[in-house]
């Protein structure tokens, strides 16, 4: 009996001392929580379990990531951040200024990432010539997912122009369907916001919304955006209040509603439902914006760990990187590699076209950091817009009072 306990406990002390060497573990915040974000999400989570690392999850959901980095800063505050972070642009830089973030050096040095991660994502996942967050990919905003059959029934043709948007909306209108999928969520409406002033052309989206010119901000054009905010308003149905944009893409794949303005995460909810683009549905760039692209990169920010950790924090840095992960990864949540080097073989049409988009956009200079989505202002400024937005949105204030009010809020915000 007592060498049997013996053996039990030497055993036991056993494992408990091996344990370390091979349970490596990286605990994940992030909000892709809806089929199509999951599915996407659990290519990198399969990666990392067949090297042994356990995929310790914490989801927070909420488009956008409001409500995640609400939750980041409980952790961070609490002296106990996770080991890997989603955040997009000017988040990760506020992070980094705060002296929190790892440190990926080593692995980007070894792997050569300089020279395979375009600038523009530099930009956010390197803060004083260092690698802090390994970008994912690169997502844009300036979409229209459009309902086939409804498309056919409304006339076949897709809009190209303001007008011709107009003219399929109150065909859709007319067959009895809601000729807009949308949740009135302030990222969601702000998402629309982004296509609508990049329509007004790519100047006007870079004075406005990257300068932040007072003049752009409160005049005559920002005026006409708010105008056309409110007349696509009249196309979204009434219970559009506070509904998550997921179900705004399934009212279009179900053909309830027509159409949803929303960035590419949303083909991976149509790719989740079996749908395949060209058949049953159709991706076109928001009339207006043809050959410009506003951009938002998920990157997986990384924090200090102790050494226990570090090994496996690279370790999912590394599988991020890696380019046969990227097209997987890509390929199921919509968007486009982070590098630059993958081939667009595993890519479906919309893919196809958001890859040679972004490079043709950048070439051009016409790629510009999303507003709604982080990369054209820090927080403060971006909450300021979300505000007034908005506020326009619901009926609260007039195009002319809401650019002015978009003014003054940036203005304040700016400090
Ligand atoms: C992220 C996407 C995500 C979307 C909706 C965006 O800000 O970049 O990855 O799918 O929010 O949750």
């Amino acid at each position: 009996m007592r060498k049997l306990l013996i053996g039990t406990m030497l055993s036991t002390a056993l494992t408990a001392y091996a344990a370390p060497t091979f349970a490596e573990e990286v605990e994940v915040l992030h909000w892709w929580t809806s089929g199509g974000e999951a599915a996407a999400l659990d290519v990198l989570k399969k990666n990392l379990e067949a090297q042994g690392v356990t995929w310790k999850d914490m989801p927070v959901a909420g488009g956008g990531g409001e409500a995640a980095m609400t939750a980041l800063r409980a952790r961070v505050t609490a002296g106990n951040p996770p080991t890997a972070v989603q955040a997009l642009g000017f988040d990760i830089t506020d992070w980094a200024k705060q002296g929190v973030v790892g440190d990926l050096g080593e692995v980007a040095a070894k792997e050569n990432w300089d020279a395979v991660v375009p600038a523009a994502l530099q930009a956010f996942s390197k803060y004083d010539g260092k690698w802090i967050a390994a970008p994912v990919n690169v997502h844009s905003t300036n979409w229209v997912w459009i309902n086939k059959k409804a498309l056919d029934a409304a006339g076949g043709k897709a809009p190209e122009t303001w007008d011709e948007l107009i003219v399929v909306l109150d065909a859709m209108k007319a067959n009895g369907i809601s000729p807009i999928g949308h949740g009135g969520q302030a990222w969601q409406d702000a998402t629309i916001f982004d296509a609508v002033v990049l329509s007004q052309g790519t100047d006007f989206y870079k004075a406005s919304m990257i300068d932040l010119d007072p003049a752009a901000l409160s005049g005559e054009q920002m005026v006409a955006v708010f105008d056309k905010m409110g007349k696509l308003k009249e196309y979204v149905d009434a219970d559009f209040s506070g509904r998550d944009w997921n179900l705004a893409s399934a009212m279009v794949i179900e053909g309830k509603a027509g159409m949803q303005f929303m960035g590419d995460w949303a083909k991976g909810e149509f790719l989740k439902a079996g749908q395949k683009p060209g058949t049953d549905f159709v991706c076109i760039r928001f009339p207006g914006t043809q050959g410009s692209v506003t951009f938002n990169s998920d990157q997986f920010m990384m924090f200090q760990v102790g050494d226990a950790n570090k090994g496996a924090q690279l370790k999912m840095a590394s599988a991020i990187e890696d380019p046969a992960f990227q097209s997987a990864f890509n390929v199921v949540k919509g968007s486009a590699p982070a590098r630059t080097d993958v081939p667009n073989d595993a890519f479906d049409d919309c893919g196809k076209k958001a890859m040679a988009d972004l490079a043709e956009a950048d070439k051009n200079g016409k790629l510009f950091g999303s507003m709604a989505h982080g990369h054209a202002n820090p927080a403060a400024v971006k909450n300021a817009m979300y505000d007034v937005i908005t506020r326009h949105f619901n009926g609260e204030l007039d195009s002319a009072a809401a650019a002015a009010a978009l003014a003054e809020a940036v203005a304040a915000a700016k400090g």
